[in-house]
């Protein structure tokens, strides 16, 4: 057992299962966001807690921060929608067990969550990051987490194509939520070509404001173009997937994108380069941490956060010098990496 501490309660108020993985508090305290999402099984979910949490740890220590990782995941039955008061009661489920780890883990917005809910799991700040700004926090994460990728796509095109420039390199940005529908270049704004899907089909209208083709989820994946950018869901890079893929590189906001370490492997042999996930995604708790934990101004904390560039560029310096893939240079390879 690699991980610190792991909760599983079945909520008092809404029955459903409340999984909280704590992967290490050794760094200082874990954080790690709050999942929402539907699972065949609860245990299913289990296992995203675990290797979640594992990835939070990896990414607070490239991006430098004093904390371990951790998250939260509730397992909802595939299709389900709750109702607002369904919702409330789960949240309470949430904040209970949370409210029993006394601060060692303080919870944030993730996949089916956002600052709104946080003031629902708890309003006490050493509990939670990310609460709207007139309940005293940092409010949404997501345009944060959005302009780190934005600073590694540019490093990557950087390293990979010898420009940073955006315009005119081709994208396929694969879920249009949050994090991914503020990735994509404003109409016009550098003629970069974009390739958008989302299992969500009234996404289309966004795709047809941003002058991108529409594609399914499945196809996006594959797209012909010059950077992949995953920011949905994890485990998309299966050793099938990566076999197809037309790309030649891969730099997204989705948290555990592979669905196993040695995927990293083939993407490397294949001459993909992939940029961890870990370091690409880290925007969203550097800014969080450091406006409502370090005192940063908000300037001062999205310089940070576009220091996310300047890490990937570092650690694709280093791959490249040692013939490895770039998970390798983050420690990519253990049991628990991703
Ligand atoms: N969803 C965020 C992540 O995966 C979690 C988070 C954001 C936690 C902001 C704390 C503050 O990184």
């Amino acid at each position: 057992m690699n991980h610190e501490q792991i909760l599983v309660r079945r909520g008092s108020r809404s029955g459903l299962p409340v999984i909280l993985a704590i992967h290490t508090t050794a760094p200082g305290q874990a954080i790690g966001g709050c999942r929402l999402a539907g699972y065949a099984e609860w245990r299913y979910g289990l296992d995203d807690a675990l290797r979640l949490s594992a990835a939070m740890t990896q990414k607070c220590a490239v991006a430098g921060l004093p904390h371990g990782g951790a998250k939260t995941v509730v397992a909802l039955p595939p299709g389900a929608a709750l109702g607002p008061g369904e919702r409330r009661a789960l949240l309470h489920d949430v904040g209970d067990v949370i409210a029993g780890l006394d601060g060692a883990y303080a919870t944030g917005p993730d996949v089916g969550t956002g600052p709104p809910d946080m003031t629902t799991i708890t309003d006490r700040p050493t509990h939670v990051f990310c609460l709207p700004p007139e309940a005293g926090g940092s409010g949404d994460s997501s345009p944060h987490t959005a302009t780190g990728v934005v600073a590694a796509l540019r490093a990557l095109c950087e390293a990979v194509f010898g420009t940073a420039d955006l315009a005119g390199r081709r994208f396929a940005i694969v879920g249009l939520g949050r994090v991914g529908a503020p990735v994509a270049p404003p109409p016009a704004a550098g003629q970069a070509k974009l390739v958008v899907a989302d299992v969500d089909p009234t996404k289309r209208t966004l795709a047809d404001e941003l002058g991108a083709a529409w594609v399914d989820p499945d196809d996006g994946l594959r797209s012909d173009v010059d950077v992949l950018v995953p920011a949905a869901l994890g485990g998309v890079l299966t050793p099938a997937v990566v076999s197809e893929l037309r790309c030649a590189a891969i730099a997204g906001p989705a948290n555990n994108q592979l669905d196993a370490p040695g995927t990293a492997d083939l993407l490397h042999q294949r001459g993909i380069v992939w940029a961890p996930d870990t370091v690409v995604s880290a925007g969203g708790v550097i800014y969080a941490t450091g406006v409502e934990l370090r005192q940063e101004t908000p300037l001062e904390a999205t310089a940070r956060v576009r220091g996310i560039g300047d890490t990937l560029a570092r650690i694709l310096r280093d791959a490249a010098r040692d013939g490895v893939p770039p998970a390798a240079v983050v420690g990519g390879g253990s049991r628990d990496g991703r």
